[in-house]
């Protein structure tokens, strides 16, 4: 059996997650909403500040119950490019020692609106568009600032469905 779950704090990464589901007609469940039933997992995070949203949570409670992960990542930066490459393997590695687990890993572009973020994500967005180092990261926060900007991607979604489903 194979469940969906995912953790998505402004929903793009719950559409993607929903479609999902409905193309291959499995379960989907909020992460913090999952009874711990043995399962393979299709997990859909959304990235903030370099972190899978909800996944540390998650491992901890119900690894022992995990057949195969698969972990989709949704987020703004696009991995193709060498720069968000490397800041993804750092955060994909660090998950693999801190729970030693292993997974695969695709990844989705998603949405802001940044009209809609929390005053602490603002000002979270502030400080690394002046701070960071990765200049890919920088220019893809300061194309969405103060903007509606949504990447989804369904095709790319249709290439993942593809690739798990075999
Ligand atoms: C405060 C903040 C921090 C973010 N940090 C990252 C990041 O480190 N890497 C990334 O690829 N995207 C980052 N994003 C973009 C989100 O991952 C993107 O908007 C995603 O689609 C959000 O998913 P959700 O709508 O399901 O919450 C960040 C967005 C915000 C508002």
């Amino acid at each position: 059996m194979t469940k969906i779950v995912y953790a998505s704090k402004n929903g793009s990464t719950k559409r993607y997650a929903k479609q999902m589901a409905k193309t291959l007609g499995f379960e989907l469940v909020e992460y913090r909403e999952y009874d711990g039933e043995k399962a393979d997992v299709i997990y859909f995070g959304a990235v903030y500040n370099a972190k899978v949203l909800g996944l540390d949570e998650f491992l901890s409670h119900h690894q022992d119950k995990i057949g195969k992960l698969h972990l989709v990542t949704v987020g703004l930066l696009d991995t193709a490019i060498k720069s968000n490459e490397l800041e993804y393997a750092r955060m994909l590695n660090d998950i693999k020692l801190r729970h030693e687990i292993e997974f695969d890993h695709h990844h989705l572009q998603g949405a802001i609106d940044y009209a809609k973020l929390s005053f602490i994500d603002k000002l979270f967005i502030r400080q690394r568009l002046n701070h960071s180092n990765n200049p890919s990261y920088k220019l893809a926060f300061s194309l969405t600032f103060n903007k509606w900007v949504d990447y989804t991607n369904y095709e790319d979604l249709a290439l993942i469905i593809a690739s798990v489903a075999v």
